[in-house]
């Protein structure tokens, strides 16, 4: 079988994708080594992961009463466990949705038969604030409330800090889903008051897929105990465990881990959050520049469009097939993402991972060479 991914592929196609992304050379040969996972120096790189992750947060241990859990399995385990771990049974959620994301916490509060509402809104309008304030008002057994930051469907921005805000007015738990920004887009826990985060190694710290890890305020986690729901997805259990014997309690992706630990330097060498960020709104205005240049339109008002990933219109033209558009770009080693709208024909590009402006460039030109190709005009 001719396996492309072989050491004699010369290099591998650039992902413009929102995760697994295209990582450093660096941080792929980190992985290139066989770590125990009982090991003490292999402790030592899952503890300074973990004060790591603390410092982009922004929170202190101590001071803040904020601890960082680690959990095997991708960001879809992290949100899961987050409920699984932080709702009693007498608990009561409500779920912002604009998009796939919400929906799937929707999905498994059903599966755990935990009670909810949901304020939905179309996928391209971000929740209202006051509707939040006069729905955990009017309805005093809402316990939580969950959204998502940039929701990756579309690439929506929601208001985390401003609903934050009336979530802890009114007494109630705070829950974001912040998988493709953290670390990117910058996020106060104080000014959100954001009780739990849950975000992943394989978006904007760019690392590779195999973990996920939640910030936390510890007490609150404490005070539900003896309501988890789940025994692997425990976050109390696995943070106490990370305390006792300073390890995960089943086998950890240790390769990940160590690929990620390299990540972290690689973020902190690049200026940190604030780098970071730079680089990819300097990605998403030159895409912005290139893809308005072919005649491409963005399904989201520019105010707010994330940094992250954009969601395109396919073009007008008849001529215009995806999935041949999507094989034209693989073949000159690019790979995008397909849409992700209920009703609307679109595809998405990401613009995070160890990409620059040069291949936002290569990746506009191989966009023309393919639309040339399947001889389509953008009006
Ligand atoms: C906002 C958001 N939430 C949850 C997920 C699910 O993460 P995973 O695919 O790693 O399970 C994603 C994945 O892209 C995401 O973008």
């Amino acid at each position: 079988m001719n396996d492309p991914y072989s050491t004699s592929w010369h290099r591998d196609k650039t992902l413009f994708t929102p995760g697994p992304l295209t990582t450093s050379l660096s941080v792929k040969q980190a992985m290139l080594h066989d770590a125990g996972s009982w090991h003490y120096e292999f402790h030592k790189v899952v503890n300074s992961i973990r004060d790591r992750l603390l410092a982009i947060a922004g929170v202190e241990r101590e001071k803040d009463g904020y601890e960082v859990v680690l959990l095997q399995g991708s960001g879809t385990y992290g949100v899961e466990a987050t409920l699984a771990s932080a709702v009693p049974e007498t608990g009561k959620v409500l779920v912002l949705s604009n998009g796939a994301y919400g929906e799937r916490i929707i999905a498994m509060l059903r599966l755990m038969k935990v009670d909810f509402d949901v304020i939905r809104t179309a996928e391209d309008v971000p929740p209202d604030p006051s509707a939040v304030e006069n729905t955990l008002r009017q309805n005093p057994d809402l316990t939580h409330v969950i959204m998502v930051h940039c929701e990756t469907t579309t690439g929506i921005m929601n208001p985390i800090h401003e609903v934050g805000r009336i979530v802890r007015e009114q007494g109630r738990q705070f829950i974001v889903d912040a998988m493709s920004s953290f670390g990117a887009l910058p996020i106060s826990f104080q000014d959100g008051c954001i009780d739990y985060l849950i975000s992943s190694p394989n978006k904007c710290l760019e690392g590779v897929p195999g973990f996920t890890y939640v910030i936390l305020r510890r007490a609150l986690l404490e005070a539900n105990r003896g309501h988890q729901r789940s025994l692997s997805m425990d976050l109390l259990h696995q943070m106490e465990y990370f305390e006792q014997k300073g390890q995960f309690r089943y086998t950890p992706p240790t390769h990940t881990l160590l690929a990620f630990h390299q990540a972290l330097l690689e973020f902190e060498e690049e200026g940190g959050l604030p780098g970071r960020e730079k680089r990819y709104r300097h990605n998403h205005a030159v895409l912005m520049e290139e893809m308005t240049r072919l005649g491409f339109r963005a399904h989201l008002d520019p105010s707010i469009q994330s940094p992250i990933i954009t969601s395109f219109h396919f073009p007008d033209d008849p001529a215009f097939e995806f999935k041949k558009f999507y094989m034209l770009l693989s073949d000159q080693g690019m790979i995008i993402y397909p849409g992700k709208l209920t009703d609307t024909e679109c595809f998405r590009i990401g613009n995070i991972g160890r990409i620059f402006e040069h291949d936002i460039r290569q990746l506009a030109l191989a966009i023309e060479r393919a639309l040339k190709i399947m001889g389509v005009t953008l009006t």
